[in-house]
């Protein structure tokens, strides 16, 4: 059978994974929810937008004929990836997820785990600091509970809609970031607190290293849980599990 996939995408690693398909010659499509006004440039055809829940997803494998799903969205897409499993579970599809492994805490790290964003909310219950959040546009209204901070924003996009806080600062930029350009920016902005998702990979790491060399405290909030899937840790593992999937990828 030769292969026709459908790749979640979002994350850096999903990106390496159809660069690493378009120069097999390996046939797929790249899918975004599309979150961000300038998405990176795929290698592969890309489709933009939610399928429509789980029966969307089953109706989508179906009538492009995908033989074969890979998850590689952020780990905290969490509805997309339950999705996931959900409907190709259903259209009897093959599913890996492209995962990295969360980030651990180290000597020098000085982090309280709060189990979801309400929980970083309330542990900004205090009094006023500067609290670096990068937690994406999506969940900047939840922090408006507290509003005596100073914020350093950090966005992929200018936000669309006014900012729950009177004192923010926005920088519109997308990574991968160095530790050096961080700990450069925590010091100008008098960084006290970072808040952090448990990303894991490379990417967003900066903010982390950063962080520990100026024994900053860090937020760190937990990934949350996803249904039991198989799942690979690189592109090669990616690739060989499409290899052993039944598949004749001709290379
Ligand atoms: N959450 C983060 O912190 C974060 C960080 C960096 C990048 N991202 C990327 O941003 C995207 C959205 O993340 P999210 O946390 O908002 O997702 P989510 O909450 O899990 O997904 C919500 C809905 O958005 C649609 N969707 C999500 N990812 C999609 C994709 N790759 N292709 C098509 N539709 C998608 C689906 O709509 P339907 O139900 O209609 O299919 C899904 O049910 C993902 O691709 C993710 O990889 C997320």
């Amino acid at each position: 059978m030769r292969p026709n996939l459908l790749v979640l995408g979002g994350t850096t690693e999903a990106t390496a994974l159809c660069r690493a398909l378009a120069e097999a010659g390996i046939a797929g499509t790249i899918s975004f929810a599309g979150r961000v006004e300038r998405p990176v440039r795929q290698p592969l055809p890309q489709r933009v937008g939610g399928f429509g829940g789980i029966g969307g997803l089953v109706a989508y494998l179906r009538e492009h004929a995908i033989t074969h799903v890979v998850d590689g969205t952020h780990p905290f897409a969490a509805q997309m990836s339950a999705n996931a499993v959900a409907a190709c579970a259903e259209a009897g599809v093959p599913l890996v997820a492209l995962t990295r492994p969360p980030w651990q805490e180290q000597a020098g790290d000085d982090w309280t785990r709060v189990p979801d964003i309400a929980g970083a909310v309330a542990a900004l219950d205090g009094p006023r600091a500067h609290v670096m959040l990068a937690v994406g546009r999506m969940h900047l209204a939840e922090f408006a509970p507290n509003p005596q901070h100073a914020y350093l924003l950090r966005l992929v996009d200018p936000p669309k809609e006014a900012l729950p806080f009177p004192d923010a600062t926005v920088i519109v930029d997308r990574g991968p970031f160095t530790e050096d350009d961080d700990l450069a920016l925590m010091r100008e902005h008098g960084t006290q607190i970072v808040v952090s998702k448990n990303a894991g990979g490379t990417g967003a790491v900066a903010k982390i290293l950063a962080a520990r060399r100026l024994g900053l405290p860090v937020i760190m909030i937990d990934r949350p849980a996803l249904p039991a899937r198989t799942e690979v840790h690189s592109v090669e593992d990616a690739l060989a599990w499409l290899d052993h999937a039944g598949t004749d990828l001709g290379v």
